[in-house]
This record gives structure tokens, sequence and C-alpha cells, in this order.
């Protein structure tokens, strides 16, 4: 166990190094940043679509069928057993260290921006300001006409939302669902960045989603500097720079010390 620290504190040490001496640096984080606050990962051993398997793929073209069939299958708790687990999970999480440290790095100046493609809200809880939801925020609503986003707080809607006051659109979660595009927006926001990076942290993410996965890619074409920081091999393992084989907060919070 010892010589693994060891070897863990050598690749931090490193990865401290190429971060210190960048220019821009943004980290992408996955389902992984969250497993230290109790919210299970997707894919891997014990993710939730490793256990009950991988949703369809078509839910936006359902909710856009019958929004309002939607809303209401799914604001009574007959919902699936997945759902139930992650909503669970969600209202229970709190940030981790992991989180902390981002905070931690972001005010130093050693972290520019960060991408999560985390829904559950937990960079911002921690202080997060640098923040890009690429994948949307559960405790938002977001209209599909004007893009117009209103922040839910702690509530949970238990009737289907009117239409959107600015322009009469159909309201969502801002959930990005299966299917659906990331908004322009939010896109053309996380793209900016990944162009203006040097240094790109991949932090607990499988890297296999795509179009946010894509931008680690283009990253990395773009002549940016990798470090992974998972417990995990992945798909982006073999072009990343440095690798931390290590859990998020664990990792962050010893990277975090160097500053
Ligand atoms: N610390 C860091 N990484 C971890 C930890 C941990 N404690 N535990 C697990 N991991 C890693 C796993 O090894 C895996 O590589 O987190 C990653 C989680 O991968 P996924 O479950 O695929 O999550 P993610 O990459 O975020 O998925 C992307 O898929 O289903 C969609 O919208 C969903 O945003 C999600 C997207």
């Amino acid at each position: 166990m010892q010589a693994e620290s060891h070897l863990q504190h050598r690749e931090i040490a490193e990865a401290a190094s190429i971060i210190a001496s960048s220019r821009y640096v943004v980290a992408m984080t996955g389902a992984g940043m969250s497993v230290e606050s109790g919210i299970p990962t997707f894919r891997g051993r014990d993710g939730l679509w490793t256990r009950y398997g991988q949703p369809k793929m078509d839910g936006f073209k359902r909710f856009n069928d019958d929004p309002a069939g939607w809303w209401e299958r799914n604001l009574n708790r007959d919902i699936d057993a997945h759902i139930i687990e992650l909503r669970d999970a969600l209202v229970a999480a709190k940030p981790h260290a992991g989180h902390h440290a981002l905070v931690q790095l972001e005010q130093a100046g050693a972290l520019n921006h960060v991408i999560t493609q985390n829904i559950d809200g937990l960079d911002s809880r921690a202080g997060l300001r640098n923040l890009i939801e690429i994948h949307g925020n559960r405790s938002r609503l977001r209209c599909l006409g004007c893009g117009e986003r209103q922040s839910l707080g702690d509530f949970v809607p238990t009737e289907p939302p009117d239409p959107c006051q600015r322009c009469g659109g159909v309201i969502k979660f801002d959930t990005v669902m299966f299917g659906e595009p990331i908004p322009k927006d939010t896109m053309a926001a996380a793209r900016a960045e990944i162009d203006q990076a040097d240094c790109i942290l991949a932090i607990g993410t499988s890297a296999s989603v795509r179009p946010a996965s894509g931008l680690l890619w283009i990253a990395r074409s773009q002549g940016a500097t990798l470090i992974e920081i998972n417990p995990h091999e992945t798909s982006l393992t073999s072009i990343c720079d440095v690798v931390v084989r290590a859990e998020a907060g664990d990792a962050l919070n010893r990277l975090a010390s160097f500053w």
C-alpha cells in the first residue's frame, strides 16, 4: 500500500507542476466526482446503468411527443427504480473534499474553469464560480423555446409547469435527456473554454458520452496537456500525459495542497 501511495504522490506532484506552468487550466468532471458524495456512477462495476440497464436513448423524443404525459408520469413516484435511487442520493448529497479542493484551486488561480457532466449542483454548492453544467442541473427548469432557465431551489414540482411566460414554449427540467441536443449556448461556452485551455483535468469520467467527452479529444488535438484522475482506466487514459489512479476526493485534496 505504501508503494502505491508513493506512486500516486509522484503523479500528483507531476500534475501540480504541469498545472502551475500552464496558462489556462480547465477541468472536465463526471459522475466519479460525486461518488464520494454518495451518488452512484452510471457505468462501471456499481454503476446505475450497469445494475438497471442503460435507459432507452429516446427519452427526449418521448418527452417531446407528450410533455404533459411525461410530467404526469414523472411527478409521481411510480417511476423507474434507478430514478428513485438516483433522486434519493441526489437529495442527500453534499460536496466532498474534492469539490472544496477545486474551489481552492480556482481561488488560487490554478484552475480557470470547470465543465461538469454532473447535474447534482455540488460544484456550485461548494462555492465554485467558473462552472459550466454541460448536461444541465436537476434543480433548474429550462424552456425549450427560448432557453430561459429558472432555478427551483429545493422545490420539486408536483404539477406540470405552465408554458414559458416569455415565449409560451414548453418547459422541461434543465437536465439534458438522452437524445436531446446540448443547448447551443452551453455547448458554445464549453467549447470556448476548451479552445483556451492548454491543460485539461479529466476527473471521474469514463469519457464515453459524446458530445461532452469529445471535447477532451478536441483539447488534445489542439495541444492541451491531459491529466486523468480516476481509479480505473478509461478510453482517454492512453492519450493522457499524467494518470493519477486515485479517487477524486483524495487526489484533489493532495493536489490542492501544492497551492
Ligand atoms: N473518483 C474518481 N473517479 C471515480 C470514482 C472516484 N471515487 N469512482 C468511480 N470513478 C470513475 C469510474 O472509473 C468511471 O470512469 O468515474 C467514472 C464514471 O463514469 P460514468 O458512470 O460513465 O460517468 P460519466 O463519465 O460522468 O458519464 C457521462 O453519461 O449517462 C450519462 O448524462 C450521464 O453525465 C453522464 C454521462
